[in-house]
Order: structure tokens, then sequence, then C-alpha cells
């Protein structure tokens, strides 16, 4: 099986089990994730909003267009890296994912890191980042790699956050700056 394989498996097993069944009724489809899942990079946001529960797809809608031409700051396209979220349903009216519906998402999440194995993951906004790093404050950390039990994360602000905010748009393109030099580092460690 390949990787693409494996992960469309991940997202079978999401709707065989019935999982978030309350999501699953009012969303419109499982969004599972997009791009490359060879990636060295795989960026992950909290949950699909109006435009992914359409399209089926990541960061489509606004904040999706931040994060495409951040990525092409750093001399990156969607196709090299892989995007996803914590939350795989739509939460009505884009509220807020409840710690019990991130709960029952996240061993599928990482079973779809183990299937990608990326050098680094990019946690978008405090929910993300909570998943894996739940000790941090995202104010203190932003744009400062951990790692932890040997995978390394960089957290990030939500390019939500940066759409009205022009002083959170600066931030967040700094933190992504420093992106490759992260990556080198890694990679020179392996
Ligand atoms: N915000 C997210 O966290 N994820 C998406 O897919 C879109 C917007």
């Amino acid at each position: 099986m390949n990787k693409q394989q494996e992960l469309d498996k991940i997202a079978k097993n999401i709707k065989d089990q019935n999982i978030c069944a309350d999501l699953a009724k009012t969303a419109t489809q499982l969004v599972m994730g997009d791009g490359n899942p060879d990636a060295d990079i795989v960026f992950i946001g909290e949950a699909p909003g109006k435009n992914e529960d359409i399209e089926g797809k990541p960061f489509v809608g606004a904040a999706g267009k931040f994060l495409n031409e951040m990525l092409e700051t750093i001399g990156l396209k969607r196709e090299d890296v892989y995007i996803t979220n914590i939350v795989k349903y739509r939460p009505p009216e884009n509220r807020d994912p409840s710690d019990e519906e991130k709960e029952v998402f996240l061993p599928f999440l990482d079973e779809q890191l183990t299937v990608i194995q990326p050098k680094l993951v990019v946690t978008l906004g405090r929910h993300s980042m909570n998943a894996f790093l739940p000790e941090l404050k995202i104010s203190q950390v932003h744009g400062q790699p951990k790692r932890f039990r040997g995978q390394v994360y960089l957290p990030l602000y939500h390019p939500a956050a940066a759409l009205y905010n022009g002083g959170m748009r600066q931030t967040l393109l700094d933190d992504f700056a420093k992106i490759p030099k992260i990556l080198n580092k890694i990679q020179e460690k392996k």
C-alpha cells in the first residue's frame, strides 16, 4: 500500500466507525487532508469551515488563501506540503470544536502523522498546538520549534487571526520565514 492508500484507509475507518456522529450529521463531508503524503512539513489547523466543508479540502477559504501566500514566501506550494485539521468535520456555525471532538479525532491525526512521517509539524493556532503541547501558551512560544517525543513542532498563530489584524499578519510572516532554517537544522541532525 502506498502512503495515499494508507491515508485513504484512515478516512474510511473514520466513516465506518461513525466517528463524531453528531458533526458527521450536520457536515457535508469528511475533510481529511490535502497535499503531498511524502511531505517534510505537515500543517495542522483546527477544523473545516464553510468553504472547506463544501470543497472537501482543508484551508480553501480566506485563511487558506493567506496560508498559500505564506507558503509562497518560503518557496513552497500547497502540493509540497500536507495540510490537515485536528477535527475532520465542520462544527456547526463554525463554533470552536469541543474538547471531546478534538480528543476523538486525535488518534486518527496521529495515524496520519505515522504514515506521512514529516520532519516538522506546524501547528496553526492554539487548539492545534495544545493537542500536542498542552502546557504551552501560544503568545509565549509562537515561532519557536519544540521537540517532543522525537517530533519537532513549530507552533504558529492561526492564519485566520491575521486576516483582520495587520500586526498579527506580520508576526505570522516573520515566524513562517524561520521554517526553512528550522527544517535544515532537523535534517542536519538526522
Ligand atoms: N481553519 C482551519 O482551522 N482549518 C481549515 O481547514 C480552515 C480554516
